[in-house]
This record gives structure tokens, C-alpha cells and sequence, in this order.
């Protein structure tokens, strides 16, 4: 037997002859039509993959397992110990769904580059609603739940979709989240008018549905209108995801089909070591990046079973839920947020729910979506006897740019470091003239262009917004807007944000727009927001306003309704519930306001009054706050 290509190796000739290199990975897909040119780089810094190829995301990940006689095998577990439910889906059942799904759409109108906003809770229906927009060429939108009606609004009026598929609710472990109400509100906030509502209707929740503009999910899937995959081009959009930009705008990812069938596959080969009849279990949601690549289209694209649980990491029932999931389905990869297992860590911190569970299936955890600290680490590598490995990666990648190949045999890793570049990503750090920095000197991470299969193409407001977005501030590479070091060993060291980005739980979130909110509140005159550091969630948001003098609300009404119009602006989700009322914000003698300063003050760290303050007086009132 030939020994296995060391990811070095591998690195190395994803440098140096990209295309020959991403040419082979291409042979995971079928091809209705093979791609003419593997990289066009002629309208370079944009480049495309795969262009000329034809093929079917839906069909690689649904259809051709059941041709190839993997029809019985387990395609979908669905646990949700918030309604009790359990139920497996094989191959074939989920080919039936899915295509009767794409019947329903196709008899609503929708073909091929329209698109479709999905806003559902963790139900196999809303990965059928997924893999059905695939099958027909539709470009889905998926709305994470937990996003109040103005920001679902904002997406549907920049994606403009014919159809939004939505359920009647979604279920928290302390409340049910009505969705009609919320969807209802944010068409009205919108001018794009939406042609049909399909909508789910669950028990805990049922609806009155509008005969006009209302369809009733489950009637419709009773006839059986199956559709087939359509070919498209691999350059073709396969969905848009919505991340949260410096300003209120979230930025619209958009997803190719080839390149992202290929990058997803070479993924679960040599990242993960999953191959087809593994069970992967992504404990993430559907409406994040980590819920569209490894939950939906990876898992199923090789062949795995994948799993969907609507429940929590703690309190559905007990800190046990991971450990009995992956004892009663065998799970073989687990794949979660570092505060998923920090809550559990928490409220298990010996590990007893553990006791007496047969985990000899699994075979790694993987750890991303937040900087992994090394207790969390350190405590997960003990009770499970298992390599724990943190991976980075983000929104627009699609996919882990730095991480341990499992896969490769490589399960080295290092606490406190993201891992080491993924070949295809050439991972640099550079200064603000485009400098490499030195080995262990903190610079800006980029990686340069271009980009490999699977990484966003574009931005769905159009290449001037991706080139201002991501390209412009380096020329020659893509800024990930995250900042750090590579050690001698080569691994990425992620430090911090160097824009006014949070991560809250694992959630990316956007103090501009938070601010934005606060900011239109009648009493308040001047805001910050920043993200404090906080030990379960990583982060949470923290605001301070400043009042108009005309103000006449006590304040402890006035930070009540802060809080509640940044959740009902923005969503729970946010986890905005913290806001103080200083005197006056510290800036600087041109008015920029000094954020750093303040999260420094609050987290307790060591800082220097900027030589350009302006007056002390706004520093005194951030001190009073963080020693009360
Ligand atoms: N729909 C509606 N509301 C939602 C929601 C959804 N899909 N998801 C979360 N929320 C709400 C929660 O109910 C909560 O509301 P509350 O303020 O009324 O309690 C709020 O949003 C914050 O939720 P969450 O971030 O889940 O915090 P929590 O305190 O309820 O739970 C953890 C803490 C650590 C258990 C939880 O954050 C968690 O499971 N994190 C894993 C994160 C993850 O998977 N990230 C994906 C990236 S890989
Ligand atoms: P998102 O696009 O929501 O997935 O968020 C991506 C951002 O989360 C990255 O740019 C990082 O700031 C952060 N992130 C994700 N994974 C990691 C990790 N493993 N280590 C440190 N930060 C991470």
C-alpha cells in the first residue's frame, strides 16, 4: 500500500500548481459536464472555479448515494429533546422529500437563479427546503432563527426572494419563538413584495394561513410532485448567507455550486477523515455557515449520515445531551462551538454525566465558530480521551482554512492556536504596507488570492462591495479582518477582531449595528458598544449612553427599553442586556470614540490613557463603572 501524502506535501503543491491540485479534488463531484477551466483568473482579483462544469449540488449529495446503492442507509438523524422527537430518514426517503419539496416550490414558480428565503427552526423540512432550492437551481437564504423581523426584513429586501419557506414556530428550551408574527412584520417592513409563504405549521404553534399569499407545507407535500435536478453551471450561485458587516448591512456571502461541492468533499476526506456511512454531527443551526457546510451539504455530500438537534448543550434535559447523542447514534465526528462545551464544562465540571457512556465510536471533536481558550481544551481532551481540534474559519470561507488534516493523519495540535494553514489557503500575516511581519509578530491575517474552491466568489450586492469588503485594504489578498501571529511551527495564532466585530457564543454580531439601535432611542444622545469578555459566552455585548440633556425617563426604565429595542430589533440572539449611562464617552481630540480603551477598562486589562484624549472626565466614568 502506498503510504498516505503528508499534508506538507500537500500544502506544497496546492502552492505551487494550484490548478492540477484542485483539477484532482474535482474527481470527488460527478460532472454532468466537466469543468472546460479549472481557475479563471481572468478578471482577477474576482476569480471562478470550475468554470464551464455543469452539475448538481443536490443530486452529489442526495441522488447519487442512492444509485449507488446506499438507498437504505441512514441519511438524516433528527433528535429534538424539546418536542420529544426522534426520527431517521435513509438516502431514499430523503430523495422522495427533497424532491417533492422541489415539486411544491416549482409549482409556486420558482426556477432557476430565483430566490428563496428559508427561515425555519432545526427540522429535517428546512434542510429538504435547502437541498430542493439545489435541485432545481434556486438560490436559497437561510435566516437564522434566532434574527428579530427587521433584520429577516433586511435580508428578504436585498435578496428579493419569489418564496419564503418559514415553519409556524421555533421552540427555546424557556419559550416557543411564534415565527408567523415575526415573518408577517418583516414583509410589511419591506418594499420587495414576496409572491407565496410556504409555511410549516407545527403543533405548538399553529396558524391561521392567508389563502392568498399563505400555502400550507404539509398539505403540499402530500402529492406527489416530484422533481428532478436541473444541470447548472459550477459558477452558478447556490445560496447567499448574510454575515454581519462593520455597519448594520449584513454583507450577502454568496455560495458557487462546483467549487463548494468539491471544496466540502476534499473537506470530510482529509479534514475530518469521514468517509460515506460515518456519522458527523455538527451540533451548530442551520442558519450559520457551520449549519450550511457541515450539517447540510458536507456530511451528505460524502455520503455520511448527518444529524439535526433542536435542543441546547445544557438544560435539554441535562449537560449529558452531547454524550447521550453520540452514544445512541455512534456518532464518529463531533463537531461544536468551544461554549457549547464551556456551558457543559460548567455545569459538569467533573465530568459525571459522562460516567457509564459508551463513546468508543468517536473518533474527534472538532472545535470553531470562536477562539477555543485552553481550559476549555484541556478539559474536553481529558474526559474524552480524544484529539480535540480547534479549526478556523469563517462566514465567507465556507470551509476550514486552518486546521489539523485528520484525514492526512495529521492530528497535531496546539492550545491556544488555531492550526496550521489547510492546503489550498496560504495563510500570511502582513503589516498595513502589505509587509510579511515576522515569525511571532502580530500582524493583520490574510490569505492571498486567490482564494481556493468554495470560498465566496462574491458578494450578492456585487463585486465593487466584495473588492471594498475584503480586497481592497491588501492588494493581492483577502483580509479576514481577524489579527495574529504564526509561530516557528507554522500554526495561526487568531487573537482578536481588528474590525468592531463580537463574538457572542459563538455568533458573529456587529456593536455598529447595536449601536445604530441605540443610538435612534429619543433620550440618547451618544453610544458604544463593546464586547466584553465573559466566561461562558466568550463574549457579550456591553453598551454605554451618553443622554440628551432634554431627557426625562428614570434610568432604569430608559435601560430597560434599550435593552428591549435591541431585541427586538436585532434578536435575542444578541444578547444584549448590559447598558450603562455615563456622563460623557472618552474620546479623542478629533471625537473618535475610544472603544479599545473601554473594553480594556471593563475586561480588567492593562491600558494607557491615548495621548490624543480629550478629556479625562470620559475615561473617569468607564473606571467608576468597571470598579462598581
Ligand atoms: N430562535 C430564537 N431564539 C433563539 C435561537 C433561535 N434559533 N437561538 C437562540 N435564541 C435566543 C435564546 O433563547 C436566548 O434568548 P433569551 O435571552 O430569552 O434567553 C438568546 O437567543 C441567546 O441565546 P444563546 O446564545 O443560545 O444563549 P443561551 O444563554 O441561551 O445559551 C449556550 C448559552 C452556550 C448554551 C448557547 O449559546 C449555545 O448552545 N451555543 C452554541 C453556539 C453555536 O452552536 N454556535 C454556532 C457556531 S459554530
Ligand atoms: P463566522 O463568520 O460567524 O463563522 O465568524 C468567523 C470569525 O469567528 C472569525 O473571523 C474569527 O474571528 C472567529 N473564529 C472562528 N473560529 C475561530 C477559531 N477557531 N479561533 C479563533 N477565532 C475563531
Amino acid at each position: 500500500m502506498n503510504a498516505p501524502v503528508s499534508v506538507d506535501t500537500l500544502r506544497q503543491q496546492a502552492l505551487e500548481a494550484p490548478e492540477a491540485y484542485w483539477q484532482e479534488a474535482s474527481k470527488l463531484v460527478d460532472w454532468m459536464i466537466p469543468p472546460e477551466t479549472i481557475l479563471d483568473d481572468s478578471q482577477a482579483p474576482f476569480y471562478r472555479w470550475y468554470r464551464g462544469g455543469v452539475m448538481n449540488t443536490c443530486y452529489n449529495a442526495v441522488d447519487r448515494h442512492v444509485e449507488a446503492g446506499r438507498g437504505e442507509q441512514v441519511a438524516i438523524i433528527y433528535d429534538s429533546p424539546v418536542t420529544g422527537k426522534k426520527r431517521e430518514y435513509t438516502y431514499k426517503d430523503l430523495q422522495i422529500a427533497v424532491a417533492r419539496t422541489a415539486g411544491m416550490l416549482v409549482k409556486y414558480g420558482v426556477t432557476k437563479g430565483d430566490r428563496v428565503v428559508i427561515y425555519m427552526p432545526m427540522v429535517p423540512e428546512a434542510i429538504f427546503a435547502m437541498l430542493a432550492c439545489a435541485r432545481i437551481g434556486a438560490v436559497h437564504s437561510v435566516v437564522f432563527g434566532g434574527f428579530a423581523a427587521k433584520e429577516l426584513a433586511k435580508r428578504i429586501e436585498d435578496a428579493k426572494p419569489k418564496v419564503v419557506m418559514s415553519a409556524s414556530c421555533g421552540i427555546e428550551p424557556n419559550r416557543i419563538v411564534h415565527y408567523s408574527p415575526l415573518l408577517k412584520e418583516a414583509l410589511t417592513l419591506c418594499e420587495h413584495k414576496v409572491e407565496k409563504c410556504i409555511i410549516l405549521e407545527r403543533p405548538q404553534s399553529p396558524v391561521a394561513l392567508n389563502e392568498e399569499t399563505d400555502v400550507d407545507w404539509l398539505t403540499e407535500m402530500q402529492f406527489n410532485r416530484q422533481v428532478d435536478c436541473v444541470p447548472v453551471m459550477a459558477t452558478d450561485p447556490l445560496y447567499i448567507l448574510y454575515t454581519s458587516g462593520t455597519t448594520g448591512v449584513p454583507k450577502g456571502v454568496v455560495r458557487d455550486n462546483g467549487g463548494h461541492a468539491a471544496a466540502l468533499c476534499w473537506s470530510m476526506k482529509n479534514i475530518y477523515g469521514a468517509q460515506a456511512g460515518d456519522v458527523y454531527w455538527a451540533a451548530s443551526d442551520i442558519g450559520w455557515v457551520v449549519g450550511h457546510s457541515y450539517i447540510t451539504y458536507a456530511p451528505l455530500l460524502a455520503g455520511c449520515t448527518t444529524v439535526i438537534y433542536e435542543g441546547k448543550p445544557v438544560g435539554t434535559p441535562d449537560p449529558g445531551a452531547f454524550w447521550r447523542m453520540i452514544e445512541e447514534y455512534n456518532v464518529n465526528i463531533f463537531f461544536t462551538a468551544p461554549t457549547a462545551i464551556r456551558a457543559v464544562k460548567g455545569e459538569d465540571p467533573d465530568g459525571e454525566f459522562l460516567k457509564g457512556k459508551n463513546l468508543s465510536s468517536l473518533r474527534a471533536l472538532f472545535l470553531a465558530g470562536e477562539r477555543a481558550d485552553p481550559d476549555t481544551l484541556k478539559w474536553a481532551e481529558t474526559k474524552l480521551q480524544r484529539p480535540v481540534i480547534d479549526h478556523w474559519w469563517q462566514t465567507e470561507l465556507g470551509w476550514p482554512a486552518l486546521a489539523a488534516c485528520m484525514g492526512l493523519g495529521d492530528t497535531h495540535t496546539l492550545h491556544g492556536a488555531a492550526g496550521r494553514a489547510v492546503p489550498g489557503f496560504d495563510v500570511q500575516i502582513i503589516d498595513e504596507n502589505n509587509q510579511p511581519v515576522s515569525v511571532g509578530e502580530t500582524g493583520d491575517i490574510v490569505i492571498k488570492l486567490p482564494l481556493p474552491p468554495g470560498c465566496l466568489p462574491t458578494l450578492w450586492q456585487g463585486n465593487d462591495k466584495m473588492h471594498d469588503s475584503y480586497l481592497a485594504e491588501h492588494e493581492g489578498y483577502y483580509s479576514t479582518g481577524d489579527a495574529g501571529f504564526i509561530d516557528e511551527d507554522g500554526f495561526v495564532h487568531v487573537m482578536s477582531r481588528t474590525d468592531d466585530l463580537i463574538n457572542v457564543a459563538g455568533h458573529r454580531l456587529s456593536t455598529g449595528g447595536m449601536e445604530q439601535v441605540l443610538a435612534s432611542h429619543p433620550s440618547v444622545a451618544e453610544c458604544a458598544v463593546i464586547g466584553a469578555a465573559d466566561a461562558l459566552k466568550g463574549q457579550t455585548p456591553v453598551g454605554f449612553v451618553v443622554l440628551k440633556t432634554n431627557n426625562k425617563t428614570a434610568d432604569e426604565q430608559l435601560k430597560k427599553e434599550l435593552v428591549t429595542s435591541v431585541r427586538e430589533t436585532i434578536g435575542p440572539v444578541a444578547a444584549f442586556k448590559q447598558v450603562h449611562i455615563v456622563g460623557k464617552l472618552p474620546k479623542t481630540r478629533s471625537g473618535k470614540i475610544l472603544r479599545k480603551t473601554i473594553r480594556q477598562i471593563v475586561d480588567g486589562e492593562k491600558w494607557e490613557p491615548p495621548a490624543t484624549l480629550d478629556d479625562p472626565a470620559g475615561l473617569d466614568a468607564i473606571i467608576n463603572i468597571s470598579n462598581t
